[in-house]
């Protein structure tokens, strides 16, 4: 069997370069151990890519990266468009971000149009098709439209939102309508299933068995749960080994025996950061005595930083970094250490090791590995602590750590006392609790579980979606939907 594995961002396979993003940073081992073909987007745009779109392709242990040079008239209007500045706001309930346009969902279309052509050279008698993210809502469709019919399954990792949110999306019933092309669908938690469960109901009349199992006009198809994993036996080894790395030995001098928290984010609206540096800067206010004992070092990564909401955030979290340090830093400690940069792996490894308080507060986030790695990071004699905001779908493994409502400052800030404060035994029992929660699910266990589950879906034939004749006004002409006779 082949599993082609297709996601708009692929990483490159060099050691020791910095991954952007837990769907990259996931992909990259599980297809190196599992032989799969991962396909994506090269980087680069071409004005009229043909047959010849394939860039690269490129050994990846057992398996192999395949880059696309895409098509340039539609790639800033699919990815800076519609994917980033209506489908990530809306899965993230940030609907008043939202900004919407017909060309470029135009756009979006066409290029998940031609990522289902690119695909075909890909197809073997044998070969199963996974589609990430929400990139690719429609690229199933497209898929069968072109003659597949090799299971496809799409895995989602982001959080789904309730009805209300998904159903702001103008688009929302021709997406969802054609997301009921994959035969498997996989979430991160039973909650983002639910959410689109209960959306198909509303909008569609359409119910799910108890196997998850949702028969529709066009056929069938499962939704489940994958929560992803990370690789704990490897993270822990690259956080014994970074010890000796100079980056680590720098910042363990830097604190003078002062205690460090970290947050690992990339610079994106979803993760909470101006209310982690209020809460710190509350901590110090109301706990003046705490100055001087404790920094954070935040790395923020710039992301989709030709987006107007992400370079407002960079500059605003700039002034807000510039204010806090300046009220509290004294000469020779400064209470926030911003970095707008990455680090590989490899090196965050040994900053996780170090820092005594994992800090990972989003206000929504599929996943969040670096939940994850933090713990996986740690001394198991002498543990951080974690503080985990209870809308990161890590939560719902990691309930040992310290779990918080991002939004409520005050609360935080006491959290991170509490955590700088935890005795030794707390510690150690609530790392024990969550290690053992992530050997349990670990990353090649997620790769194998959906490749079984889509294997093993029932398959039937597929015919297009009917959507029901009272949203047929609704729903663009031509976009391979039929109507209701
Ligand atoms: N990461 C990295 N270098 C950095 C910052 C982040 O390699 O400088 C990796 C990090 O180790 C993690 C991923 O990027 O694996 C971030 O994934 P997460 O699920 O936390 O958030 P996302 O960016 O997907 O929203
Ligand atoms: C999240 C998304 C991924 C995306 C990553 C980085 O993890 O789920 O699909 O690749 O962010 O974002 P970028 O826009 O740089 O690919």
């Amino acid at each position: 069997m082949t599993v082609i594995v297709v996601s708009n961002r692929v990483a490159r396979p060099r050691v020791d370069e910095p991954v952007t993003g837990g769907l990259a940073a996931a992909l990259l081992p599980a297809v190196k151990n599992s032989g799969a073909i991962w396909v994506g987007a090269s980087g680069r745009l071409a004005d009229s890519p043909g047959k010849d779109s394939l860039a690269e392709i490129e050994a990846h242990g057992t398996g192999a990266i395949a880059t696309l040079d895409m098509p340039a008239e539609h790639y800033r209007g699919f990815y800076e468009g519609f994917a980033n500045s209506v489908l990530w706001p809306a899965l993230h309930s940030r609907t008043d971000l939202i900004r919407c346009n017909p060309e470029d969902f135009a756009s979006y279309r066409a290029i998940n149009a031609f990522m289902a052509r690119a695909l075909l050279r890909f197809v073997r008698p044998d070969a199963v098709f996974w589609i990430h993210d929400y990139h690719y809502l429609t690229l199933g469709e497209e898929l069968r439209q072109c003659g597949l019919t090799r299971p496809i399954g799409l895995f989602l990792h982001t959080p789904f939102p309730s009805w209300a949110v998904f159903a702001s999306v103008p688009q929302h019933r021709e997406l969802a309508a054609a997301m009921l092309a994959y035969d498997l669908i996989g979430f991160q938690t039973d909650h983002d299933a639910a959410n689109f469960s209960d959306y198909l109901a509303r909008e569609f009349g359409l119910t799910r068995d108890e196997a998850g199992v949702i028969v529709h006009h066009g056929g069938m198809t499962r939704l489940a749960t994958f929560p992803i994993g990370i690789d704990v036996a490897a993270f822990a080894e690259e956080a014994t080994k970074a010890a000796a790395r100079p980056e680590i030995a720098r910042l363990r001098a830097s604190l003078q025996g002062r205690k460090l928290a970290i947050g690992v984010d990339r610079l994106d609206y979803s993760k909470g950061l101006p209310h982690r540096f209020r809460a710190m800067d509350r901590l110090f206010e109301r706990r003046p005595d705490m100055r001087k004992t404790i920094s954070l070092l935040q790395i923020a990564v710039p992301t989709r930083d030709a987006i107007p909401v992400y370079q407002q955030l960079q500059t605003d979290l700039a002034a807000l970094v510039g204010e806090i340090n300046g009220r509290h830093a004294d000469v020779d400690w400064t209470p926030i250490r911003y970095l707008n940069r990455s680090f590989p792996q490899s090196v965050l490894a040994g900053f996780y090791r170090v820092a005594n308080v994992g800090l990972v507060t989003p206000l929504q986030d599929g996943m969040n590995l670096v939940a994850k790695e933090y713990v996986a990071a740690q001394n198991p004699l002498d543990p951080g602590v974690l503080v985990l905001s209870e809308f990161a779908g890590a939560a719902k493994q990691l309930d040992a750590a310290i779990l918080v409502n991002p939004h409520d400052i005050d609360g935080l800030a006491n959290a991170i006392l509490q955590a700088i404060t935890m005795p030794i035994a707390e510690r150690r029992e609530r790392w024990n609790a969550m290690i053992r929660r992530l050997e349990e699910s670990a990353l090649d266990g997620w790769f194998s579980d959906f490749v079984t589950a889509l294997r093993s879906t029932r398959r039937s034939p597929r015919r297009p979606m009917v959507v029901p004749s009272a949203s047929v006004a609704a729903i663009p002409r031509g976009m391979g939907l039929a109507t209701k006779q």
